[in-house]
């Protein structure tokens, strides 16, 4: 039998709770979103350009040279460090800053910290728009690592806090919506801009500016979350705007329960360190490892450098782009399905059927490369068709899983004293992975060739054993309730808290 439910409702109410699903939230929702439409955008611009010739003329002619020896070999064409840093500069300048953007989150509450983001965002666009040289190109791509850093941080916990709990998986998730869209609006951007000479990557890179100048504009327009309005002393503020948000008057559940929770986050001096403590490893380690899974799934070298892969393949220059068009779609499409899936048949169903449907379509491609792809050919033109077909099934599985929920279980499962602090490190470990991936992939991939793909199989496997044993069900559960109702009665979690452990150790 279900257990009699406490309504302990900070961070979205229990299920049963008389909140609504208000238009407050959900307007705040989207356009706290629109961070993940910067994030989106900057993922998927970055393939395309660097696949176009005006672009590697200008900033990496040796690259530019390299691609057009008809004697390179197919895997090694893109292999050069700095083309490479081009994408990852952008993920390191995040993780730094994601570490400042957790403690503005905490002083200056989630919302100044998206606004602080969309800045960041826009001084990173003029410089990219306007580069002259290489540096101009790389400091413009650390700005807009700040903003990923920052928005990244702020978004997903902001729309955790303000969400009642039964839509809370499906409200963030449209943080992942957004990235999605943003990467399609990317890829069809480059289609279009490639045929635009000699200037057509500046286009791509200003074109990041409007999701900028969306957050920027719509952060003005938002409230701030209770949980962080409390958290700052203001009390009042906090229960008018939980009332406006819950669209009841009665909220006294909801906000006692806030109060309480801020009280003990308070006692907590130093949260990094609290962080830890032996009671707070399940949430770190599963909030982490879900970071690192998502990331190790190859999503990313689909998403940064689809076309150069479809290129590597032998297929035309905007074929590949439209390729990437395709998958973009498909990502976007996809996303859908966990919009509305995940409060109904919760995370670990998700991430498990996509672990498997993963696995299959990323070993079959590397088995059609191993066999049909060699140094110096072009791949038939039917197993190209297929080979696009299985990416497009694996960035399916992606979008209905790892990806979104890589950043709703973060944000859902600390307690408020650790939340930040403890989103930071699964958002920093996002960026870490993501910089590996984009500095190493080219380099691997010449190197490995073929295998590149077994080896995120591996990988694949790993995470869907973790799925199907260490990860508990967040579905529907309020976030200050995660401690007693989720990781206290996980068969293996459990021993990690101190009223248990010496029993159970
Ligand atoms: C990931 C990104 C990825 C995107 C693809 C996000 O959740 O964090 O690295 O490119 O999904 O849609």
């Amino acid at each position: 039998m279900a257990p009699a439910i406490t309504p302990i409702q900070n961070g979205g109410g229990d299920v049963n709770s008389p909140a609504k699903l208000t238009k407050q939230v959900v307007v705040c929702s989207i356009i706290a979103a629109f961070g993940g439409l910067m994030f989106g955008y900057d993922i998927g611009i970055s393939g395309g350009v660097t696949s176009m010739d005006d672009f590697l003329l200008k900033f990496f002619p040796v690259v530019y040279k390299k691609k057009h020896r008809v004697k390179e070999d197919n895997y090694c064409k893109y292999n050069n460090q700095t083309l490479q840093l081009f994408t990852s500069s952008l993920y390191l300048a995040a993780v730094v800053c994601s570490f400042f953007a957790s403690f503005c989150c905490k002083k200056l509450g989630r919302k100044r910290t998206m606004q602080m983001a969309a800045a960041f965002f826009f001084v990173g666009v003029i410089l990219n728009t306007a580069a002259l040289n290489l540096p101009m190109l790389i400091i413009g791509r650390l700005c807009l690592g700040a903003g990923v850093g920052f928005g990244n941080q702020a978004v997903p916990l902001f729309i955790s806090e303000i969400a009642p709990a039964k839509y809370r998986g499906g409200l963030n998730i449209c943080f992942q919506m957004l990235i999605t869209v943003g990467i399609l609006i990317a890829n069809l951007v480059n289609y279009i801009t490639t045929n635009i000479h000699p200037y057509g990557w500046r286009i791509s890179l200003g074109g990041a500016a409007l999701p900028a100048i969306f957050l920027g504009l719509g952060s003005l327009l938002i409230v701030e979350t209770p949980a962080s309005l409390i958290e700052r002393d203001l009390t009042e503020e906090g229960l008018r705007v939980l009332k406006k948000i819950r669209g009841v008057e009665d909220v006294e559940k909801e906000y006692s329960e806030i109060l309480q929770a801020t009280e003990t986050a308070k006692k907590i001096k130093h949260p990094f360190r609290n962080l830890m403590k032996r009671s707070s490893f399940p949430q770190l380690f599963c909030g982490t490892i879900l970071q690192v899974f998502q990331q190790f799934t190859g999503i990313n070298v689909i998403m940064f450098y689809a076309p150069v892969l479809f290129q590597t393949m032998g297929i035309s220059g905007d074929a590949s782009l439209l390729s990437a068009v395709v998958t973009g779609s498909i990502n976007c499409l996809s996303t859908l399905v966990a919009i509305f899936g995940v409060d109904r048949v919760g995370r670990r169903f998700l991430l498990i059927e996509a672990a498997i449907q993963m696995l299959i379509s990323q070993g079959l491609t590397g088995a059609i490369l191993a066999t049909q792809l060699h140094s110096t050919n072009a791949i038939p033109k039917l197993y190209a068709i297929i080979v696009v077909l299985l990416i497009c099934v694996f960035v399916s599985g992606f979008a209905w899983s790892w990806g979104p929920l890589g950043w709703l279980i973060p944000s859902e499962i600390f307690p408020l004293e650790t939340r930040t602090s403890g989103f930071f490190f699964a958002v920093s470990m996002n960026m870490i992975c993501t910089f590996i991936i984009a500095q190493a992939f080219l380099t691997m991939l010449c190197h490995m060739r073929s295998g590149i793909f077994f080896f995120f199989v591996a990988w694949i496997v790993f995470m869907g054993i973790f799925a199907v044993f260490l990860l508990p069900e967040t579905k529907g559960i309020p976030i200050d309730e995660m401690n007693e109702r989720v990781w206290k009665k996980h068969w293996f979690w459990r021993r990690f808290f101190d009223d248990k452990v010496e029993s159970q150790v």
